[in-house]
């Protein structure tokens, strides 16, 4: 988090507020959001952006408190369940600055979409564009729609989170006149006002070079709608994907940097397409909710084990794990940690920081330096884990969800509390027929 910073005794304070104060008022494992720094990171990118529409992507981190931030920084919100909108309207947000997105959306979903008077509904199959303009018809209204158009590029991130190749389920493919097709009939559909293009080819994407091609090919798209339908459609949304540095092996993106480029290329293109530009509109999720969070555990046990040829490595294992950040078991991501009670006294020792669930693949931090004198009881904050931990956690072997705390000015508060085993047990009924009848 940006307000991160070493305090006297080496502990580290976030927000002016002390990491040990935080595990002592609401335990470990513990998100700890900057909210200084998640609300500079979305003034940012409406400044870098003025004139566009920025959607904080609410799949990244979504709670009714960071509903109301961004609703206060004037972002709007892009939602891809009835869920998540469900969270959005309940925090207030207006229903015209929302985005709908979802490959899979129920006519459930739909129908309360066009109830609320969702802003935008993002199309992603023919059956979908037909239920909608059903349901527009019947409740009498008109909502204004983009067609998620596949553009065939290879982004350079993990297989699981790139989207815009042929091969996976997002989207009207371009190159196979999917796109063409469900343009033309949203075009026909008198329930529905289509009014843009969208593309999003992955996340974690640190090269605008697959945002430039993605350009190419939509506005190519455009000209194509304008050539045989004599239409100019006025927006373009280019989705997110904007990476975040996790490790100093990363870069980090300047925004104002990206948004330049992003603009310049699109307007470059349709310059030579002889299309006025239309309204750009992006979604960032991780870039706006990955730094200003980091998780701080309480270390466990370590256990130093022999690598064979004199390599040691030392698992510190610490009170969370694969349930709080499945990023690493899931994406091979990679993690950093620092100590932060104290100060680092010891050598660097070759490190992996494990969690307690019962999996080898329970990785949080796969290769790490720690302090040789890491003991049990120590603090270790885990940083950038605001994007996709939380909102991906899972009650595996029965751990609560840990809290989301929020600090600020020397002041921490809950913004989310933790999730007891009395929440989870809730929800469980037991089975009264089969009482007392097994032995
Ligand atoms: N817009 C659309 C249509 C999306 O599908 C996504 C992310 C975003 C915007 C926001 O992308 P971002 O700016 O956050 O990269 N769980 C994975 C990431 C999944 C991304 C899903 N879609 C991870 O932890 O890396």
């Amino acid at each position: 988090p940006a307000t991160a910073r070493r305090g006297p005794d080496g502990e580290i304070r976030v927000g002016g507020v002390d990491l040990r104060a935080v595990a002592a008022e609401f335990g470990t494992p513990c998100y700890v959001i900057d909210e200084t720094d998640f609300r500079s990171r979305c003034r940012r990118w409406r400044t870098a952006f003025e004139g566009a529409t920025v959607y904080y992507a609410a799949k990244a981190l979504l709670t009714l408190g960071i509903a109301r931030w961004v609703a206060d920084e004037q972002l709007g919100l892009d939602v891809c369940t009835g869920d998540e909108l469900a969270v959005a309207l309940r925090a207030g947000v207006d229903p015209a600055r929302i985005v709908f997105h979802g490959n899979n959306k129920s006519d459930a979903e739909l129908r309360t979409a066009l109830q609320a008077g969702v802003g935008r509904i993002v199309i992603d199959a023919f059956a979908e564009l037909r239920r909608l303009a059903a349901l527009g018809a019947e409740l009498g209204v008109r909502p204004d729609v983009l067609i998620r158009v596949t553009v065939g590029v290879e982004a350079h991130t993990h297989e699981f989170i790139a989207t815009a190749h042929e091969d996976q389920k997002f989207g009207f493919s371009l190159a196979g006149g999917q796109a063409l097709a469900a343009v033309t009939e949203a075009l026909g559909a008198t329930s529905l006002r289509l009014v843009g293009l969208h593309s999003h080819i992955g996340s974690q994407i640190f090269d605008t070079a697959g945002f430039e091609v993605a350009a190419h090919r939509v506005v190519g798209l455009l000209r194509t709608i304008r050539d045989q339908h004599g239409i100019e459609l006025p927006e373009l949304n280019l989705g997110g994907g904007v990476g975040v540095a996790y490790t100093a092996d990363d870069d980090p993106v300047d925004v104002a940097e990206f948004a330049a480029q992003v603009r310049a290329i699109v307007e470059r293109e349709c310059a030579a397409a002889g299309l006025a530009v239309p309204r750009l509109a992006v979604e960032p999720g991780r870039a706006i909710a990955g730094p200003p969070v980091l998780t701080v555990y309480r270390v466990g046990t370590v256990k130093p084990v022999d690598l064979g040829g004199g390599f040691v490595r030392t698992y510190v294992s610490v009170d969370g794990g694969m349930s709080d950040n499945i990023r690493a078991a899931l994406y091979d991501a990679a993690y950093t940690c620092a100590l932060a009670n104290r100060r680092a006294a010891g050598e660097p020792i070759l490190a992996r920081v494990v969690g307690k669930h019962c999996e080898a693949g329970d990785i949080v931090v796969r290769d790490t330096f720690v302090s040789a004198d890491i003991q049990d009881g120590d603090l270790l904050a885990v940083p950038v884990t605001g994007a996709y931990c939380r909102s991906l956690a899972s009650n595996y072997n029965y751990l609560g969800r840990p809290p989301l705390v929020a600090v600020r000015d020397g002041r921490a508060r809950l913004l989310v509390r933790r999730e007891t085993i009395d929440d989870l047990l809730r929800l469980d009924l037991g089975d009264d027929l089969n009482r007392g009848e097994c032995t």
